[in-house]
């Protein structure tokens, strides 16, 4: 198959397009790298069947050839990122999808829409299946990113009742796992990059906050499993284990051999105090389920933060130092 991965630059996408390249499909990775990083995809450039083009999925575009699938993942994702980038996070779930959606619809092509949990907001009903609505503040800080993939949603199931688009949408629960970014802001790249430089694991709260970790290799199965069905969805994917923040904290000592400590700091505004996925359309629909326990995920994402790949083929870089002011 001739295949889109927008965002394919990022965490997610970047793995998603090495599955795609290991089972035979050609790859175009379309990525403007305001949270991505090029380095993630480096590795893939002489691979036969990838093409990697910078372009930004705001503005309307097109690729040479059929197109049998797009999966469309291009948006800051972390609440650091979306802070930064409210503005473009609104235009990528808007503009941005409709593009994608258009592209799909000129060629024939499976849509699948890489949405996410944080459609439930701060959820009454625990664990969340998808027939819940979510309780989503749309003025809050989390806003811009919830209520762009809320729309997003509502614009490719529009596509679909309306112009027979064959359209997926998945909501993907924290995932984690090599090529996070050290500064992302997502709570497992931080707690190992504290724990690695000996500093004190900031815990938001008391820390009895749930949180379900799903490991970016599951994860992938899950979405390539919905490009290659036709279901609708929304399906949830991600993993059921739950943990509070501090479980995940004693687990990245573990796994790091750390002894920091632990520092408490106030909630921020809106943060979900539990999350955790009903997986039983996953399972029934679509065959799937996660497989690697936190601990080994853990372990195979703090390898990766302590020796990751060498950018352009260099030195080993050293991803847990301090960013340098530009
Ligand atoms: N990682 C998670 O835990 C998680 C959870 C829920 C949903 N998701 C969704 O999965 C997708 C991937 O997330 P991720 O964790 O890999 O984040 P990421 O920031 O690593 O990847 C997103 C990619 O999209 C690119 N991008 C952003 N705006 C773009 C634009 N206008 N045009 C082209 N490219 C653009 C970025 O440069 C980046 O490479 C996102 O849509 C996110 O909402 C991720």
């Amino acid at each position: 198959m001739r295949i889109v991965v927008t965002g394919g630059g990022g965490f997610v996408g970047s793995h998603l397009c090495e599955a795609l390249l290991r089972r035979g499909d050609t790859v175009w990775c379309l990525d403007n790298f305001s949270t991505g990083e090029p380095d993630n995809v480096r590795a893939l450039r002489d691979a036969p069947g990838f093409h990697s083009l910078r372009a930004d999925v705001t503005s309307p575009f097109d690729v040479t050839g059929p197109v049998h699938a797009v999966a469309h993942l291009a948006s800051p994702a972390s609440p650091a990122d979306y802070g930064r980038l409210p503005v473009e996070t609104l235009t990528v779930g808007s503009r941005g999808t409709e593009n994608c959606l258009r592209l799909a619809l000129r060629h024939g092509a499976r849509f699948v829409l890489a949405s996410t949990s944080e459609v439930y907001g701060d959820p009454e009903i625990h664990p969340q299946p998808e027939d819940y609505w979510g309780r989503v503040n749309p003025i809050g800080p989390r806003s811009v990113y919830d209520e762009a993939k809320r729309y997003a949603e509502a614009l490719a199931m529009a596509y679909r009742r309306s112009l027979g688009a064959d359209v997926g949408v998945v909501r993907i629960f924290n995932t984690y796992g090599p090529r996070m970014r050290p500064y992302d802001g997502r709570v497992v790249s931080t707690f190992i990059r504290e724990a690695l430089q000996g500093r004190p694991l900031t815990v938001y709260g008391d820390g009895s906050q749930t949180r379900s970790f799903c490991y970016v290799d599951d994860l992938v199965r899950g979405l390539v499993a919905m490009i290659d069905s036709s279901l609708s969805g929304p399906v949830n994917l991600g993993n059921p284990c739950e943990h509070t923040v501090i479980e995940l904290a004693e687990h990245v000592l573990a796994a790091t051999g750390s002894s920091s400590a632990i520092e408490h700091r106030p909630l921020p505004v809106d943060d979900p105090t539990r999350r955790r996925p009903v997986i039983t359309r996953a399972r029934a629909q679509l065959g799937w389920a996660p497989r690697v326990p936190l601990d080994e995920g853990l372990r195979r994402t703090v390898g990766w933060f302590v020796s990751g790949p060498a950018p352009g083929g260099g030195p080993p870089h050293h991803p847990v130092q301090e960013p340098v002011e530009a």
